[in-house]
């Protein structure tokens, strides 16, 4: 048994953020924006918009691509790290609002890279015999973490959902051929959130002082990223016995063109290889590889026994890459 993604779908709110927007709100330009970033708008949930409706929405189309009803589904799996609450999951919450109730379900906690860890652990379980037909979703209400006073971090975030339907197949040599996960925790003030959590929870703080939004250390993440993009594509790849000559699309995590452009350079992949839809969206963490996912197949960018190689990097640090044969 191996798993076949069978459907896919995504969700972005309606309402726009543009770099002019931000031109208002702190000190910044649309030509720094994009030149450094490749960003030009973001979609922003609505206050009443939770992550929930969000996943929901983008679950509904998956299910709907893989002709599949929520009964059907055995095990929910959701990278985020904007559930609706912090008790219970959000794979809880949405097992709920779609009567998911032959599943098993629960969160990841891997940021940007969340997505991908999903997909290798749905691949595990479905390898292992356990479950056949497991729902994996990236969504992210980022706007809920974002300190809008802050430069370095506001113009980067958006909002979106992305799911997919994984399912059980006997089909040789096709579906998920090999996944790559790795994380380095020496690195976890390099971007995190510093107070709200147990250590410093925020009734200790009295409001005073407290960091509850994404704090980073841009640069050093950007350097880090490049080279954990580029390994771990290059792991999964030779895991999959194949080599970037044979991928037909690069899908990255939507985080930055330049990190996105380093790393198409360091495995010798031209740009017209490469899926990018960072311009609309910014960076929606564990939602942007299915939401560019769902956006290449859109375009007609993915065809069968297409080679699609993914790859994130986020909070933690964490890294992954994964290789489909679609
Ligand atoms: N507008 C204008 N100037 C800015 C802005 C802005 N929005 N943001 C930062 N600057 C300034 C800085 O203050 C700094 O000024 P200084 O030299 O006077 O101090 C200058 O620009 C250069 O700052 P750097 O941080 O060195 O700029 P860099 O070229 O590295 O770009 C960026 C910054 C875009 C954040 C980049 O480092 C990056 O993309 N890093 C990766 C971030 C990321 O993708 N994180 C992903 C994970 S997110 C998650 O897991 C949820």
């Amino acid at each position: 048994m191996n798993g076949i993604i069978t459907g896919i779908g995504s969700y972005a709110p309606r309402r726009r953020l543009t770099n002019a927007d931000f031109e208002k709100m702190v000190d910044t330009s649309d030509e720094w924006i994009r030149s450094r970033t490749g960003i030009v708008e973001r979609r922003i949930c609505e206050d009443s918009e939770r992550s929930s409706d969000m996943a929901m929405a983008a679950a509904q189309k998956a299910l709907a691509m893989a002709g599949r009803n929520p009964l059907d589904i055995d095990f929910i799996l959701i990278a985020t790290v904007t559930p609706d609450f912090k008790v219970p999951s959000l794979a809880c919450i949405l097992q709920r609002n779609m009567g998911m109730a032959n599943a098993a379900a629960m969160d990841i906690g891997a940021a940007c890279a969340g997505f991908l860890n999903g997909l290798s652990v749905a691949n595990a379980f479905i390898r292992s015999g356990q479950y056949k037909k497991i729902l994996v979703i990236g969504v992210e209400k980022l706007s809920s973490i974002t300190n809008y006073k802050d430069r370095n971090t506001c113009v980067l975030f958006g909002d979106g959902a992305g799911a997919a339907v994984v399912e059980a197949s006997e089909e040789k040599n096709r579906g998920i051929l090999s996944t790559f996960l790795k994380s380095d925790g020496r690195y976890a003030e390099l971007l995190w959130i510093p107070d709200g959590g147990s250590v410093r929870p925020i009734q200790s703080l009295n409001g005073n002082n407290a960091n509850i939004y994404l704090t980073m250390k841009g640069s050093e993440v950007f350097k880090h990223a490049v080279r954990m993009m580029g390994d771990a594509s290059l792991k999964a790849l030779s895991d999959a016995g194949l080599t970037s000559d044979d991928v037909t699309l690069l899908v990255p995590h939507q985080a930055n063109i330049r990190i996105i452009e380093s790393t198409a350079k360091r495995l010798g992949l031209p740009m017209e290889k490469v899926f990018l839809n960072i311009a609309m969206y910014g960076n929606t963490s564990s939602a942007s590889v299915p939401m560019a996912l769902d956006g290449a197949l859109g375009q007609g960018r993915i065809k069968k026994n297409d080679i699609i190689l993914m790859t994130a990097f986020g909070g933690g640090l964490t890294w992954a890459s994964v290789v489909v044969k679609w």
